[in-house]
């Protein structure tokens, strides 16, 4: 494995630190209470993070989402890790009828409610639903989703890879809150097929989570999801054009939840 590819996570990390550490430091001089929670300062972290980030990876990933989201997403489409809610900008409006943005980090609730605002998706029409739980949190999803098996559709955009025990959360997932003949559409890093990439990812994992609020790079997310074994039908593939090399191997597909 060449070097460059093998050290890239260095420079997003002095990236991160650029954009997220004089933000972070400023929210810890207003609220000093956030020394005495970690994983709230690692979400402001993010939030800083997320801005020029999520807006990239955004518009690097048009096209995955015009071909992945557009033309399957339908009914109540529940975007897990909503992030900004980029996501909703790629539902088409003749098949979705709500968007519930699942983002624990409160954080970025405004941005959630100005870019699927712009989307057409609004609280005051009941079109958009933020929530700020954890994918994990199924009892409080299901009851603010009003009942089990509410959803049609779940988005998963490079999400699953900070989400806790992520294998028992989709399977809860799938089972409680996905509708028989539902689907999830998935884009994440993935851990790699091949042993040295690999190696790297889970060289870096430990370090790399601590910038990216838990985010995992030696995950096999697509072959968890895969063996959930509900499906009556899945299309699982990988990014074109990608390189082997890539520290982020992406995997995407969709996985419809037999009837
Ligand atoms: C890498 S970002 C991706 C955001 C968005 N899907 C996008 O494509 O822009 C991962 C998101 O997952 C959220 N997240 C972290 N822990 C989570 C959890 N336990 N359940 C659901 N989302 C979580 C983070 O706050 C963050 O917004």
């Amino acid at each position: 494995m060449h070097l460059s590819a093998a050290l890239a996570p260095l420079g997003d990390m002095r990236m991160c630190l650029q954009i997220a550490l004089w933000p972070t430091l400023k929210a810890i001089l207003r609220r000093p209470s956030l020394l005495l929670h970690p994983s709230l300062i690692s979400r402001e972290f993010m939030s800083h993070v997320w801005v020029p980030f999520g807006a990239g990876i955004d518009e690097n990933t048009r096209d995955v989402k015009t071909s992945l989201i557009s033309p399957n997403a339908f009914g109540v489409v529940l975007d897990v890790g909503a992030g900004y809610g980029h996501s909703a900008k790629y539902l088409d409006h003749n098949r979705v009828t709500k968007y519930v943005a699942l983002e624990p980090n409160t954080n970025m609730h405004p941005g959630i409610r100005r870019i699927a605002g712009e989307a057409g998706f609004s609280e005051d029409d009941g079109t958009l639903l933020i929530v700020p739980y954890g994918a994990e949190d199924i009892a409080l999803l299901t009851s603010a989703l009003g009942g089990p098996h509410t959803v049609n559709t779940i988005i998963s955009f490079l999400s699953l890879c900070g989400v806790p025990d992520p294998k028992a959360t989709m399977r809860a997932l799938t089972d409680e809150v996905l509708a028989p003949g539902g689907e999830v559409l998935f884009f994440e890093h993935v851990l790699s097929r091949r042993p040295d990439v690999a190696w790297w990812q889970r060289v870096w994992t430990p370090v790399w989570k601590y910038a990216f609020d838990g985010c995992c790079l030696d995950r096999p997310t697509d072959i968890w999801l895969e063996e959930l074994g509900i499906w009556q039908s899945t299309d699982v593939w990988s990014k074109e054009d990608e390189p082997e090399e890539h520290m982020w191997w992406h995997r995407g597909g969709r996985l419809v939840k037999a009837a």
